[in-house]
Order: C-alpha cells, then structure tokens, then sequence
C-alpha cells in the first residue's frame, strides 16, 4: 500500500462547529494569543489559560466529526493513511482515524508541570479534580499541578520529528485547512519526496509552490474530490 500521509489544520473541523483562529470571527480575534497560548501568557495568569481551555474543551465535547474526517477514514481501505494534525480537537479520533499525530498537543489532555511524561486524559480519577475542568489548584497523585498538554508558542514541538520521518516517507502529501503559517508545522509540506503527489484543500488556499494540486473548497467537498481522484487511479 501507498503512503498516505495528511497534514491538517483547523480548517477541517470548521464544518463541525469549532472556529478556527485566523478566519473573520476566528478565535485569535476574541482573544490575544499570546494571553492564553504561550508560555509567557501562562507564567503571568495561569487562572486565565485553564478558564481558556476548560471552556474550549466544553465546546468539543458538543460538536462531532464531519464526513471530511471520516473520508480520511475510508481512505484507510486504499492507503497506509497516517494523519498529522495541528488540531488540538479529538475529531480524527472519533471518526475512528488509527493513526494521528498531534503537533500542538491536545485538548481533552493534561499533564503534570514537574514531569512532562504523566499525562492524564480527562476526566481522570488520578486528578484532584476529576471532571472536565481543571484549575490552578489540581494536582496529580503526587501532589503536582497539572497544565494543559498544549504546545505553547514559545515551546518546542516534541512531535515535530516524529512527523517529518512521516513526511519524508509520503507518496502521497495532502494539506488540509490551515494558512500555512505557523512554523514548524508548516515546514512540513518541504519534507515531501521530491516524487511526491501533493494536494491542498482549502477554500482560501495560501500560496504554495506550483507542483502542489490546490483544491479550493471546503474540506468535506475537497476530501470527497480527493477520494475520487486518488481511488479512480
Ligand atoms: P487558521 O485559523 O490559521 O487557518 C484556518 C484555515 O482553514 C484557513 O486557511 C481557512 O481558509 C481554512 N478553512 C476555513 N474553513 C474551512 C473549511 N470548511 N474547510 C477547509 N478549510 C477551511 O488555523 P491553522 O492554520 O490550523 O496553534 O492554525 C495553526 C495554529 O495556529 C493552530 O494549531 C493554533 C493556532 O495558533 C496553537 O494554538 C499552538
């Protein structure tokens, strides 16, 4: 089987209800950034940036994968399909996707501040607080406060090497829903093989080189004209 390998952004969740970050009305105008997504921002008021994602978290838990996750499923019959997504949402899960890499951490996560490896999905009855919300006063069994397993800007992308080798080795390099600029994750698209088929959808498409197939719609219309095209070969 070919490699299939997808790199989204948070254009394909939009469908489901979540807002995306630089669009009109997206999150990044309601809120500064670097308030409630950096590690500065969480120095200064970590109250704030807990209230930030417990109600994001909230906001997940009503909306549900849309046929542009699930066709990436489906895609799973043809392809050695592996997803990277900058999405901290937990839709390509859901829709049942084996493989995802989360770049930018994930919602439904946190972790201990004094050891980055004891992550706990919530709810978690290993946390003081066991339901959805978590505040500047959870703590884990041992007695450590918790933060939430984001990549802030300002901190390292752990994943990101694990998803370049993923890149490298693509036949087939799909982009989905993101404007592509913010970095690393969008130095991604530069690791695919020179011989390698590369698609993006989205229906405000940033510039990219010649080479990449743009299919300017929305990722439920786009991931069903790319079914079409990559299974009709
Ligand atoms: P952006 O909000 O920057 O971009 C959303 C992209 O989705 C745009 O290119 C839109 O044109 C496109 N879009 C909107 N509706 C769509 C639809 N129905 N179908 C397909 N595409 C659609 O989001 P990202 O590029 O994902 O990081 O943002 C990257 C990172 O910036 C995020 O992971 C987040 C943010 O700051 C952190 O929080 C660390």
């Amino acid at each position: 089987m070919k490699n299939l390998v997808i790199s989204t952004g948070a254009g394909i969740s939009a469908e489901s209800g979540i807002t995306t970050f630089r669009d009109a009305g997206g999150l990044w105008e309601n809120y500064k950034v670097m308030d409630v997504a950096s590690d500065e921002g969480f120095a200064r008021n970590p109250a704030l940036i807990h209230r930030f994602y417990n109600e994001r978290r909230k906001q997940l838990l009503e909306v549900e994968p849309n046929a542009a996750h699930r066709g990436l499923v489906a895609l799973e019959q043809h392809f050695n399909v592996n997803v990277i997504t900058q999405n901290v949402d937990d839709l390509h899960e859901r829709a049942g996707s084996k493989n995802v890499l989360h770049l930018h951490g994930e919602l439904m996560k946190v972790r201990s501040m004094r050891h980055d490896d004891r992550i706990y999905t919530l709810p978690s009855a290993e946390l003081s607080d066991k339901g959805l919300e978590t505040s500047v006063d959870t703590v884990d069994a041992h007695g450590d406060h918790v933060r939430p397993h984001i990549v802030f800007f300002g901190e390292a992308v752990p994943n990101f090497d694990a998803a370049c080798r993923l890149a490298s080795q693509a036949d087939i390099f799909v982009v989905i829903g993101t404007t592509l600029v913010v970095y690393p994750a969008a130095a991604l698209l530069q690791y695919a093989p020179k011989g390698a088929e590369v698609y993006y959808i989205d229906p405000n498409p940033a510039a990219v080189p010649p080479h990449v197939h743009v299919i300017a719609k929305k990722a439920t219309e786009g991931v069903a004209e790319l079914i079409q095209i990559l299974t009709n070969k």
